[in-house]
Order: structure tokens, then C-alpha cells, then sequence
């Protein structure tokens, strides 16, 4: 595995609570026979096994630009048609009835997603759907800490640029895709995980929001950046009445329906 490529094993160490929102966002839908659904930055094939038992007889392929999470999503479903793509450059072969995309978006810069959507969305027929959800955390305490412990230590330097881009507002989403859609919804959930403990949130963020953290550190740094950060954790989460730990996570969720 490329030393920047996501971990399929390490995302699925909190399995059930990142398909969650999959499900969520699948049930606000209104097509119910499509015929081509493309699950996009499908991960290991969690997202794309929710696609699966709501629409058995769809055309449904998986995207993602990671060959790791590639590897296992074909090994997870060997009967779907997996592929290694990027976002950026994606063009489908035939229109597609629903595209879905389940915590993939923020990771595009802020001046490309938005576009990429609408590139995508104009190649689908009337009726069709782009259904995406995104975390909205960057103003969490797990990610604020994030940054406070980037700018105070020796990687201080390296790591100076990092961070990833907020994510548009609910009316930005909603003024940009709404003159090629008869409809746009938008909402916003707030989970409560209990999780074991704080090493648990470090364990949560590690394949995820701390990747470009301790992308490029020394095994030594990465491994001091991670003690420093489970530090500022414990300190932000008091533990609740049973010795856990509840990380809220707010998700923003987008259905639009092509005009
Ligand atoms: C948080 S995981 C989501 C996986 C899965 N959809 C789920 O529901 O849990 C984000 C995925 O987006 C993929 N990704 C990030 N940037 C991408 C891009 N530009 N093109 C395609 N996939 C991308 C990553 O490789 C990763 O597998």
C-alpha cells in the first residue's frame, strides 16, 4: 500500500457507525427503480453493500480513487464492478439514475467539489439523483485539537499548511445546484458515538481527519504528534457515567433531484 493511500482495515475499525449515515441518506431518496447507481468513493464497499440490499437489481458499480480501499471493496463484493478512479476526472459511460457519495466530498478542495457535482449531475437524466453526505467537524473539539497540536511542536514547520477546507454552507450548496434541480434538501444530523475511550478517538481520526496530520511526519514525530494529541483529548471529553467517551460528530446531508 502507497504511503498515501487510505487503509481499508484501519476505516473499518468503526464500521457501523460511518455506514450509519449511508443509510440515512439512502432513505431520503425518492427514486425507488433506478436503473444505474454509481456509489462514489465507494471506501471498502460498506456504502455500496447499503446500495446493494435497496436496489438488487440496479447497475451499480463502486469509484474510488484509493487501490487499497479498491482491493477490498471487490474482495467484500466480488459481484459489483469496482474501479479505481478519481473524483476530479470521473466521467461515466452511461447517465446514471443516482449518484450517491457517503463522506467522500470533503476531501475535493472547496473550489472544485461543488463543480464536480454539477459536472456530474448535468450528464443525468430528469429524475435522476446526486445524494451526498459530509462530515461538518471541523469546528469539533477532535479537530480543532487537531490543528492546536500541529502548530505546537517540532513539526510545527512541516505541517503549517495542513488542514482541510470548510465545507460549503447549506444556502451556497443550495444557490449553486438549484438551477439544474427541481429539488434540493438539505439537513443536518448530529451523532452521539460512545466510543471505549479517548485512545478510541484517536483510533476514529487516525484513517480519516488525522491522515494529512501524520502523513508526513517521522515514525518518531507521528508517534509524539499522537501523545500530545490524546492529551488535548483528554482534557476536551470528560468521560461519561460508564468510563466512555461521547464524540459528537455532525454530518451534512444533500439530496438533489435533476430538473
Ligand atoms: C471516508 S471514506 C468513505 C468510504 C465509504 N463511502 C463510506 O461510506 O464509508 C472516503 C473515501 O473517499 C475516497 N476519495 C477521496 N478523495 C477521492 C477522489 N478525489 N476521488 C475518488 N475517491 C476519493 C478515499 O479513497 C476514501 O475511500
Amino acid at each position: 500500500m502507497a504511503t498515501n493511500d487510505w487503509s481499508a482495515q484501519q476505516y473499518l475499525k468503526f464500521e457501523a457507525e460511518r455506514t450509519r449515515p449511508s443509510r440515512d441518506l439512502l432513505a431520503q431518496i425518492p427514486l425507488k427503480s433506478p436503473k444505474r447507481v454509481v456509489d462514489l468513493g465507494c471506501g471498502p464497499g460498506n456504502s455500496t453493500a447499503v446500495l446493494l440490499s435497496q436496489y438488487p437489481d440496479a447497475q451499480l458499480t463502486g469509484i474510488d480513487s484509493s487501490p487499497d480501499m479498491i482491493r477490498k471493496a471487490s474482495a467484500t463484493l466480488p459481484n459489483i464492478k469496482f474501479t479505481v478512479e478519481d473524483l476530479n476526472t470521473y466521467a461515466p459511460q452511461e447517465p446514471v439514475d443516482i449518484f450517491f457519495s457517503n463522506a467522500v466530498f470533503q476531501w475535493i478542495p472547496r473550489s472544485k467539489r461543488l463543480e464536480v457535482v454539477k459536472r456530474l449531475m448535468q450528464s443525468q437524466p430528469s429524475g435522476g439523483v446526486f445524494a451526498f453526505q459530509v462530515p461538518d467537524n471541523l469546528a469539533e473539539p477532535s479537530h480543532v485539537a487537531m490543528q492546536e497540536t500541529a502548530a505546537d511542536g517540532p513539526w510545527a514547520e512541516t505541517l503549517s499548511t495542513v488542514g482541510r477546507d470548510t465545507f460549503q454552507s447549506p444556502q451556497e450548496i443550495y444557490d449553486e445546484l438549484k438551477p439544474l434541480c427541481s429539488d434540493v434538501n438539505i439537513w443536518h444530523t448530529h451523532y452521539y458515538h460512545s466510543l471505549e475511550d479517548h485512545e478510541a478517538v484517536v483510533e476514529w481520526v487516525k484513517s480519516t481527519g488525522l491522515r494529512p496530520y501524520i502523513g508526513p511526519l517521522s515514525p518518531v514525530d507521528s508517534n509524539s504528534f499522537l501523545k500530545s494529541y490524546l492529551g488535548r483529548l483528554e482534557k476536551l471529553y470528560p468521560k461519561t457515567i460508564d468510563g466512555r467517551v461521547l464524540l459528537r460528530y455532525p454530518r451534512l446531508f444533500v439530496v438533489a433531484v435533476r430538473a
